[in-house]
């Protein structure tokens, strides 16, 4: 029998990578950046498999091009905002992502920038290796607390409860929105508190976002929300920068309406060149990196690949994120 076809938009890490080259005709996207529209519509021409990352829009033309053999769309990435998943339904197509594998290492980075925003150490290090470090001076380079400080969660899903639990060993309080949650399962965090958006936005004084983006949260922290926030409050971002309204984002921050924000994520990526957000002093913004740790990376090849096989096998995915294809 032969081989299923698969096409792997970018190289991912080798223990994923090898299992599906051990099953599969590859064809491997060889450049370090995205395929094209014109080069993706080519390359899933008649593909049982698509192996893709969040950096590739899957609507229903790349789907209808692919053709009636393709059997399975795995997503390397827990996000899956960049597939149309309704028109994978209608078309009975599984779609698989890598849950689980990343929470904690998302979590950490969080929290990483949450605190390199509260102390300040992107500046500190500018300081040190400026020459501007001349003396410890009671007034040099003050920031603000972490510990018992209120942080607010959005999302309180898998990341948002992984971000709870370090923020319990800051002793901070935790409060968190999240309308899909009635009630949290016991192992999660005891302190958190759920809360309806506005109290959350009013209290905290560090607001974390771990949310999809949807249509219900596009643009959810527009310049009325970003306006409820204490002007003292630092926001982050490791979810989708869809979430944040950049226009308003860079008018709250340079009016202070808030006092930082920390981006791994945001709209467009990368961000553009000449985006206002870059010539601001009170914003730290990284390149989309939360999960990128070695072996994290590798485990998200690994669950990528399962997925993949499974739908070639035709085998329930792993994770699918439309498991409505089953009910068929
Ligand atoms: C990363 O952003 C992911 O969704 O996996």
């Amino acid at each position: 029998m032969s081989r299923p076809r698969v096409f792997v938009t970018r190289l991912i890490p080798d223990q994923g990578l090898k299992m599906i080259q051990e099953a599969c005709h590859v064809d491997l996207w060889p450049e370090k950046t995205p395929p094209t529209r014109s080069d993706l519509l080519v390359h899933v021409r008649d593909i049982d498999g698509l192996l893709c990352l969040l950096t590739d829009v899957i609507d229903g033309e790349v789907m209808d091009v692919t053709g009636p053999r393709l059997k399975v769309i795995s997503n390397h990435a827990t996000g899956t905002d960049n597939i149309n998943i309704p028109a994978a339904t209608q078309r009975g197509i599984p779609i698989g992502n890598t849950p689980d594998v990343l929470t904690e290492t998302t979590a950490d980075f969080a929290f990483t920038l949450l605190m390199a925003a509260a102390r300040r150490i992107i500046e500190a290090r500018q300081v040190v290796y400026s020459g501007a470090w001349k003396t410890w001076d009671p007034l040099f380079m003050l920031g603000i607390d972490i510990h018992h400080a209120t942080l607010g969660i959005i999302g309180f899903g898998r990341i948002g409860q992984a971000v709870a639990r370090r923020a319990a060993g800051f002793e901070m309080s935790v409060l968190y929105y999240d309308p899909a949650i009635e009630q949290v399962a016991a192992s999660s965090p005891p302190e958190a508190k759920k809360v309806d958006l506005d109290t959350l936005l009013a209290e905290s004084d560090f607001v974390s976002i771990h949310t999809p983006l949807n249509k219900q949260t596009y643009h959810l922290f527009d310049a009325d929300r970003l306006a409820k926030m204490k002007p003292s409050a630092i926001l982050i971002n490791t979810a989708r920068g869809g979430i944040i309204d950049h226009v308003a984002l860079y008018q709250s921050l340079k009016e202070r309406h808030i006092a930082f924000a920390a981006l791994d994520v945001t709209e467009p990526e990368p961000i553009l060149p000449d985006s206002p957000l870059l010539s601001l002093d009170n914003i730290l913004i990284t390149p989309h990196i939360a999960s990128a740790s070695h072996a994290t990376r590798q485990k998200m090849s690994l669950l990528a690949a399962k997925n993949l096989l499974a739908g070639l096998n035709g085998e329930r995915l792993p994770h699918c994120v439309n498991p409505q294809v089953y009910d068929k």
